[in-house]
């Protein structure tokens, strides 16, 4: 049994992996929070109730005592009741007021966790579900509590249900509330932009509200879905870490708040800006789910908590562990001018290579010429490709290799047969110019025949054809937020309903068709979230396929996100994001930390690239596994120094790769060690690269010191196993 209930002290205790989660109803009948952190024997926790400070200032509705004082953070912070920490939910009765005192009511543990309808979530793991309800109003919430055994998180979701005979309006309707003891923290961020996804980013924590949010109906590069509360001072390895990763794809907002009592409480889930719910009689709001890490190792032992339960309960099983394709992309070879023979003429490059799928890229559909019409016509354009997508795909099938097929299935251009049929489709309001993003509009999936029309489409052409991947992209966020389907008062609903109508169209178009391995996109690495990679177990990471550039990149997306998840390619130098010139072989390194492939025009393959590339493939099929399913130790951030190194262990500690990269050569080279990580220090490993076996003990104490060449940009790896 992972969850307890303590009758006597009313107190819950639930058990994770390394972890344990504590909060007991008081005698007002709120659940006030205990502990989250390392896991503990279920002492009587009552002694930390004195501490004093008290999250209400006011005394509790109807009681003329300052039962107040003492009184812990609430597991759900409300409005009205004289909690002025941020709410966790915000109604507006239909008489006008906003008063809402939840409390419980009983509970139901479950021993799986129920899926949430029409939203991605985990799966599997005890659930405890905790019932609150306000006696006076009708207003209800389910708190539901998640933990595992195979990973140090805990996941956490609100359903908010009105059982009044009236409508209530959700103002805000946030995921949880946790309260952390001390506001000794720091705040850690992956903030970006395009072509500069994930870079890290810790600011102090300060009494107040630090918060980071998006209002773009997508998760976006500007700032990830994902907050650190870091111990001040916790490194890569040492020190407590909580992490909080929403599983969502439109407007979000993360806080965390230091307030008066000492304690830092951190909430969010869905924006609450440009945000109103109707919530009718009888009916409920589900809100997405937090994942909860904890750490008592450092950063790194966060990021593998969130690597294992991602892994295990979040990415499609069907997925999640399968050999990735190692493809070709033609986007960077040919942007949009390409034909049949050219296309051809890149497969045939590959021969000898060990590329097995070849993907085709934007251009290939409508009047596609440039990035300005076309987008809504999944038709095959046969003035391009001579014979059709089926003389190509068979050709590419008959080199023994798959095929594979983009589409940006939310988009529509102005110069597109389906907006001189539906103009009404695209998003925005009648009357008033749209706003143009990469020249195009976008679909309104909150409306049910637009959501038809795109699976219908989608659908058809990976019927027709023997395709093997799909690359799902989207390259514009939202702007002229208003649908034709919905009425004034319920057009503040359109950002969480284009969430709901985006999981809509991913659930039947991967569910449609199970033998196509999809990958997610988004103008780079945009929209790089949790809940997306429950539908595409890998996403493109970056436009920006620089190696030095990817180094920052990569190790900013590994905070959360596995490397199995992370598409990344070798592509043509000159880079063409950055100018910059790096070694093939460096290339191929980075690119193999994630899910490789390459995006060149092939045809300029030498012979000397070509055996080059065949012997890439042959190593990165090589450790695929450890790729997929092993652990990573970041061991030298290159945020913060010359030097990018990162091990992958296997579970068993038997095997391990390190790469180490060294960005800037000097003429009086810096001697550079570079202690592995992750090791059982009682095993013998055997060094390749240096055919010696040293101890588990040796390789992490001392280290090793990579001997990189002359040269800017260069790489030494190593592969150690247990014989
Ligand atoms: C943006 C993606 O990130 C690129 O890889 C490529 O697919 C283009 N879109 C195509 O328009």
């Amino acid at each position: 049994m992972s969850i307890t209930f303590v009758s006597e002290s009313r107190t819950f205790y639930l058990d994770g992996k390394n972890i344990t989660y504590a909060f007991f109803i008081d005698p007002h009948d709120i659940p006030e929070h205990l502990y989250f952190g390392a896991r503990i024997p279920h002492d009587d926790l009552m002694h930390i109730r004195a501490y004093g400070g008290g999250t209400f200032d006011s005394t509790l509705p109807g009681e003329d005592t300052h039962v107040g004082y003492g009184l812990l953070a609430p597991e759900i912070v409300q409005y009205g009741i004289g909690d002025y920490r941020e709410p966790c939910v915000q109604i507006q009765n239909a008489g006008g007021d906003r008063i809402c005192d939840l409390r419980f009511t009983g509970f139901d543990i479950l021993p799986q966790k129920p899926a949430i309808p029409g939203m991605p979530s985990m799966d599997g793991g005890e659930t405890l579900v905790l019932h609150l309800a306000d006696a006076l109003n009708g207003f209800a919430a389910d708190l539901y509590y998640t933990v595992y055994d195979d990973a140090d998180v805990i996941a956490r979701r609100i359903v908010y249900r009105n059982e009044a005979s009236v409508p209530v309006a959700l103002r805000r309707a946030y995921s949880f509330t946790l309260s952390l003891p001390g506001q000794d923290y720091e705040i850690l961020t992956l903030y970006g932009a395009w072509a500069k996804e994930r870079h890290m980013e810790r600011i102090p924590m300060h009494h107040g509200v630090v918060s980071i949010d998006s209002k773009r109906c997508s998760s976006s590069a500007s700032l990830n879905p994902f907050m650190g509360v870091l111990s001040t001072g916790a490194t890569e390895t040492t020190g407590e870490v909580f992490g909080f990763s929403l599983v969502y794809s439109s407007s979000y907002t993360l806080k965390a708040e230091g307030y008066h009592t000492g304690e830092t409480t951190v909430t969010g889930g869905i924006h609450d800006f440009d945000f109103t719910w109707q919530l009718g009689a009888g009916e409920s709001f589900a809100t997405p789910e937090i994942v909860i890490a904890y750490s008592s190792e450092g950063i790194g032992g966060m990021s593998r908590a969130y690597h294992d339960a991602y892994r295990n309960h979040l990415i499609n099983k069907r997925y999640v562990n399968t050999n990735r394709p190692l493809l070709i992309n033609n986007w960077e070879g040919t942007y949009f001018n390409f034909s049949y023979e050219k296309l051809a003429a890149i497969v045939d490059a590959v021969e000898g290579t060990g590329i097995d799928t070849f993907v085709l890229d934007d251009g290939w559909f409508g009047k596609r010429d440039n990035d300005r019409s076309g987008l809504g016509d999944w038709i095959v354009n046969e003035n391009k490709l001579d014979g059709g997508l089926r003389r190509l795909i068979d050709y590419v099938h008959s080199k023994g290799m798959k095929f594979g097929l983009w589409f940006e299935p939310e988009m529509i251009s102005e110069d597109s047969d389906l907006y001189r049929a539906h103009p009404d489709y695209a998003i925005g309001v009648p009357g008033r110019p749209r706003c143009y993003c990469r020249h195009q509009y976008m679909l309104d999936l909150t409306r049910a025949e637009v959501r038809d029309y795109i699976v219908n489409a989608v659908n058809t052409i990976l019927h027709e054809n023997p395709i093997e991947y799909v690359k799902w992209d989207y390259n514009r966020n939202v702007t002229d937020n208003f649908s034709l389907g919905l009425p004034a008062e319920r057009q503040m609903e359109f950002a969480h309903r284009y969430a709901l109508g985006l999981y809509d169209i991913c659930e039947r178009i991967v569910e449609a068709n199970p033998q196509i391995f999809f990958e997610g996109c988004s103008g780079g690495g945009a929209r790089f979230d949790p809940a997306m990679l429950h539908y595409f177990p890998q996403i493109w990471t970056s436009d920006d396929s620089d190696a030095e550039e990817r180094t920052m990149i990569q190790y900013g997306t590994s905070i959360v996100y596995p490397l199995s998840s992370m598409a990344c390619h070798v592509s043509i130098c000159p880079n063409h994001q950055t100018g910059r010139t790096t070694p093939f072989a460096t290339r191929a390194d980075i690119a193999h930390l994630g899910a490789t492939g390459y995006e060149l025009d092939t045809t300029t393959f030498t012979d000397e690239d070509r055996a080059a590339a065949a012997k890439q493939t042959e190593e990165y099929r090589a450790c695929q596994n450890l790729i997929l399913q092993g652990d990573l130790y970041r061991i030298d951030n290159p945020m913060e120094s010359n030097f990018f190194s990162e091990a992958v262990v296997s579970k068993d500690k038997n095997t391990a790769i390190l790469l180490c990269y060294r960005r800037m050569g000097s003429v009086n080279n810096d001697v550079k060690r570079v202690r592995m990580a992750g090791l059982d220090p009682a095993k013998r490993y055997y060094v390749r690269e240096l055919d010696k076996e040293l101890s588990g003990a040796v390789l992490m104490q001392i280290g090793l010191v990579p001997r990189f060449a002359r040269g800017d940009f260069m790489t030494v790896k190593y592969h150690m196993e247990v014989r």
